[in-house]
């Protein structure tokens, strides 16, 4: 089990939501947090509530940015890459921005982390067997791609990809790598990503519920994290009969875009 008290994490996106319910969970148990998003007074907010807590402006998108804050923290035990935001588009209505836009926050943000923060926790010693932990925050939606929703699902898949290989990268380091893989999570998200509908009946669940489950999985690293049990087998479910899903989504797209078509029609029923 690793000891939280003392331990410093270092939680992008720590301005709102799932980041600033891990800030105030893991602060509460003893660690050090280090505070980083772009919304520089949203951070020293929170950074008055939770004294000790360091804040460090940044941009993801920004390679340079992403090492100078891990430079910043050479301490740092844990890494939570958790900055990210959605976009509620079809496949064939994404332009070329901002499929950049979404792979340089929520791929490339995540990317650019580890590649800064690896190095440094390969030179901590080992505390109660492991020399750190790499979190990186994905979605449920990185195993099923979200109509209207395909471009950011594809971040999300990507990010998973990367824990995958990493982790057996990192294990001779004894270096952790989690993947995190929440449902609709009432945040600022939604707000966020323009024109994102969450289904009327679809479930939901809470930012401190996420963070919980995350600070267990700190605590007790395991490959991925599903804080929605049930959304996992029903996923692996889908991956063994994709068509189920397919009707669902089919279904819940016409009930939501009724009025405009959001898929191109070229004779399909
Ligand atoms: N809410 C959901 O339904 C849901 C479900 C599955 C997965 N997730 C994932 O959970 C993570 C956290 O999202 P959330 O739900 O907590 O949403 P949120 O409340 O909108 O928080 C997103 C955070 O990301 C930060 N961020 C965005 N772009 C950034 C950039 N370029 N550089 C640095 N920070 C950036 C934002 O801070 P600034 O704007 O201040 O930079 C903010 O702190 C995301 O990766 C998201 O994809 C969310």
């Amino acid at each position: 089990m690793r000891e939280l008290k003392g331990m410093t994490v270092v939680i992008t996106g720590a301005s709102s939501g799932i980041g600033a319910a891990l800030a105030r969970a893991l602060h509460a148990s003893g660690a050090h947090v280090v505070l980083a998003a772009r919304r520089l007074e949203r951070l020293q907010a929170l950074a008055r509530e939770l004294p000790g807590s360091r804040v460090i402006e940044t941009d993801v998108t920004d390679p340079a940015a992403c090492s100078a804050l891990l430079a910043a923290v050479p301490e740092a035990d844990t890494v939570i890459c958790n900055a990210g935001y959605g976009l509620a588009r079809t496949i064939c209505d994404t332009t070329a921005a901002e499929w950049l836009d979404l792979l340089k926050t929520n791929l490339l943000g995540t990317t650019a982390c580890i590649v800064a923060a690896v190095p440094q926790l390969r030179q901590r010693p080992v505390r109660d067997g492991w020399r750190g932990q790499i979190v990186i925050v994905s979605s449920a939606l990185a195993r099923r791609g979200r109509p209207a929703g395909g471009a950011y699902s594809a971040t999300k898949a990507a990010q998973l990809s990367v824990a995958e290989a990493l982790r057996v990268e990192l294990a001779e380091d004894a270096i952790a790598v989690t993947s995190v893989h929440p449902i609709a999570t009432d945040t600022e998200f939604t707000s966020i990503a323009v024109g994102w509908k969450n289904g009327a009946r679809e479930p939901r669940q809470s930012a401190e519920l996420v963070a919980r489950r995350i600070i267990a999985a700190i605590v007790r690293p395991r490959p991925e994290v599903w804080p929605h049990r049930l959304s996992r087998w029903g996923l692996s479910l889908a991956t063994l009969w994709p068509s189920l899903l397919d009707r669902y989504f089919r279904r819940r797209l016409k009930a939501e875009h009724s009025a405009r078509p959001l898929l191109p029609r070229q004779g399909v029923p």
